[in-house]
């Protein structure tokens, strides 16, 4: 989308036009919100960013990774839809639209395919990462005793999804992890590890981006390699694929998700691109994508990755605003988003490491972290550090995955500020018995 029709979809909806519904008050104006994103010198207004979200007054949040709080543009994008369902339901069949023009599925996975740098018809729409990682393992084509490769650190939706698709096809999975200790591994060790554990009947490596369990970035492109090598020589059916959870991924790190060398792309859009809740992307290689077969029947499309979208009518305000929120991404600019966020991550996890009995356990290093930080303090339970957090206003999560050992966590997304990573380390260090 070019600058101009991108501040047009964010300013117009309230200058709109026609398509409103006859009756219905017209949507207020944006103008104001999407100018604001830069200064007149070019410079992304981040307080301006931060002023988009109705995040709770008087809370520093940190935890704002799991579900989008709509930003002002997205959210009034999905009032101006429902306006149009609610006011006759049959509209979605034929037509509604955005204050620039028609939006649909069509539009949707075009908005989606220019953010990632795929194609519009690579690109299978889905309700959540979770749904998303159900489409992929029940729709690969396996045959009894291949193997799912996976990794103890994958979040519990990608290790499910693998294990209930596994148990239909008589195949099995494997559970491994990449590094010894997390805070130290390098890329070397990482894909070292891979390549000694890919078999010749693996038929998938599935891994994660940023893991929510440590807030480690995995070097994609670099296991990419690894799993084409292992490739060489293999038919079609007994290729191994990369299937890769991104969700942490997406809108946090300055890459085209769909040139990273997987062969399959996974995430909620309702995450870190605060995209509406409730919507979620898969993207399939073209080379990939006659290995496999829809799960459900699909309202998006027959043919291509659309025929893997799970069907039926849905929550389309929200589905057909998704390209409102990728629009504000594209006016911030990604390189600038995943700018900010590494530059809190990297203020949170450096500020960690000077308080006495904190242990930070993501890496350091820029190329192996992004928007999540893990830390644990010596002598409290996690509870304890999030309670306690809680108590002077600032919102810390907690990964609780059976698997791995539990860490706090913090996330910075780009509505979070220099001073409120440093307001949360002032309240960790005051942590006492
Ligand atoms: C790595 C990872 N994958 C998948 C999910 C599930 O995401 P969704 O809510 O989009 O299904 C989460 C949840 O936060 C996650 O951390």
């Amino acid at each position: 989308m070019s600058s101009i029709n991108r501040r047009h979809l964010l300013a117009g909806l309230g200058a709109a036009t026609g398509l409103v519904v006859a009756g219905a008050p017209p949507a207020p104006a944006l103008a104001r919100d999407a100018e604001v994103v830069r200064r007149p010198d070019g410079a992304v207004d981040w307080a301006a960013v931060r002023r988009l979200f109705r995040t709770e007054p008087g809370w520093t949040n940190l935890a704002m990774f799991y579900i989008s709080s709509h930003p002002t543009p997205v959210r009034r994008a999905i009032e101006h839809l429902a306006r149009q369902v609610d006011a006759d339901p049959l509209a979605v069949s034929h037509g509604l639209s955005l204050p620039d023009g028609p939006t649909g599925w069509d539009r949707v996975r075009s908005s989606l395919a220019d953010y990632i740098g795929g194609r519009a018809e690579e690109i299978a729409m889905t309700a959540s990462t979770s749904v998303g990682l159900g489409v992929v393992y029940n729709g690969l084509v396996v045959k009894p005793g291949q193997e799912f490769l996976l990794t103890e650190e994958d979040h519990t939706s990608q290790r499910t999804a693998a294990r209930l698709a596994a148990a239909k096809f008589g195949a099995s999975v494997r559970f491994t992890s990449l590094f010894r200790d997390v805070t130290t591994t390098t890329v070397r060790e990482i894909t070292e590890r891979l390549a000694a554990e890919i078999r010749p009947t693996t038929r998938v490596v599935g891994t994660t981006w940023v893991q929510s369990s440590t807030g480690l970035r995995s070097p994609i492109a670099e296991i990419a390699a690894v799993v084409r090598a292992a490739n060489e020589g293999r038919a079609p059916a007994d290729r191994c694929l990369l299937v890769v959870d991104g969700v942490h991924g997406l809108a946090a790190i300055d890459a085209d998700a769909a040139r990273l060398g997987a062969d399959v792309f996974v995430a909620g859009t309702h995450k870190w691109l605060f995209g509406p809740r409730g919507t979620g992307l898969v993207w399939v290689s073209p080379t990939a994508i006659d290995q496999f077969r829809p799960t459900f029947i699909s309202f998006v499309g027959s043919a291509g990755a659309a025929a893997l979208s799970p069907g039926g009518f849905l929550a389309y305000e929200h589905a057909f605003a998704l390209p409102v929120a990728v629009a504000l991404h594209q006016e911030i600019g990604r390189p600038a988003v995943a700018a900010r966020i590494a530059e809190l991550g990297d203020r949170a996890r450096r500020g960690l490491r000077r308080i006495r009995r904190v242990r930070v356990h993501t890496p350091l290093a820029p190329e192996l972290s992004a928007g999540i930080t893990c830390f644990t303090v010596d002598g409290f339970t996690n509870q304890e550090v999030i309670d306690h957090a809680a108590h002077h206003h600032v919102r810390l999560s907690e990964s609780t995955y059976s698997n791995t050992p539990p860490f706090v966590r913090i996330g910075t997304g780009v509505m979070n500020t220099p001073a409120e990573v440093d307001r949360a380390l002032e309240v960790i260090a005051g942590l006492r018995r």
